[in-house]
């Protein structure tokens, strides 16, 4: 063993200075329409992975978790918020989610997510994010863990959901109301600003008019979302 040890040192240096090398020299390709290498793509997401478990151990759905309101709740602030990148029901893909690498999973395909652990690791991405994957951290922009619980539930229907359901779950929704649980007030300027008609949220095929609305809508910076800038 001692006699591999200098071996294995100048093995680890000789990787480190060829790494240091071709990350100085530009070589690693930065943008988002080269994917990166399997092993890479393995690697990041391993950590990834590892890395929210390990945060989730200790985390629990609240009691009420499964009341059918939440799902009525989260329907509009995920039409509002989340369409864009996520998808609906037969929506096949939007302009923003071409482009984005890695793509953000589409939400409405998901395979079935029932489980309790599920939801509370959806609790954990949406309310943090995940760095460098344009993944946003909710709960820098106000969203409480309330309406992140809303929505986790909203996610555990939404593949079992029909275009149809979906539109109806959003029509019946408070629209974009993610400051406000039932009897609060709308938490956000913008709802009476930039998207003019406050609730119901768009009633027909609402992923793709909310994607159409939002992507036409420049102004709408409150929550600083990646998707708004065109
Ligand atoms: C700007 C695009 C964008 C927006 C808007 C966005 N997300 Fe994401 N989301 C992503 C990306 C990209 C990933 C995948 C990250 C990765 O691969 O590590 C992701 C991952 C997720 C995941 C993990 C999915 C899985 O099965 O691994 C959940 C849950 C999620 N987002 C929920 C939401 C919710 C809820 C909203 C709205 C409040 C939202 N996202 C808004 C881009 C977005």
């Amino acid at each position: 063993m001692n006699k591999l040890l200098p071996g294995i040192l100048v093995a680890v240096a000789i990787g480190a200075v060829a790494g240091s090398i071709i990350i100085g020299a530009g070589i690693i390709d930065a943008g988002a329409d080269t994917p990166h290498g399997p092993l890479i793509h393995q690697a990041l997401a391993f950590a990834r992975e590892r890395s929210i478990a390990r945060r989730i151990a200790d985390l629990k759905e609240p009691e009420d978790f499964t009341e059918p309101e939440r799902i009525r709740r989260g329907a509009g602030n995920y039409a509002a918020m989340c369409v864009n990148c996520h998808l609906a029901p037969e929506m096949e893909d939007s302009e923003i989610r071409q482009g984005m690498y890695p793509a953000p999973p589409n939400l409405a395909a998901r395979p079935d997510l029932t489980q309790a652990r599920n939801a509370v690791r959806d609790f954990w991405i949406i309310k943090h994010g995940i760095k460098s994957t344009g993944m946003p951290a909710w709960s820098k922009g106000g969203m409480e863990d309330a309406v992140i619980w809303d929505l986790a539930a909203f996610l555990q229907r939404l593949s079992h959901l029909s275009k149809d359901d979906y539109d109806l779950l959003v029509t019946a929704s408070d629209g974009h109301s993610h400051g406000g649980l039932a009897g609060d007030e709308h938490g956000h300027d913008e709802q009476a600003t930039d998207h003019g008609t406050p609730e119901p949220a768009p009633a027909v095929n609402s992923a793709n008019d909310v994607q159409k609305e939002q992507n036409h809508d420049p102004d709408h910076d409150a929550h600083e979302h990646d998707d708004h800038e065109h």
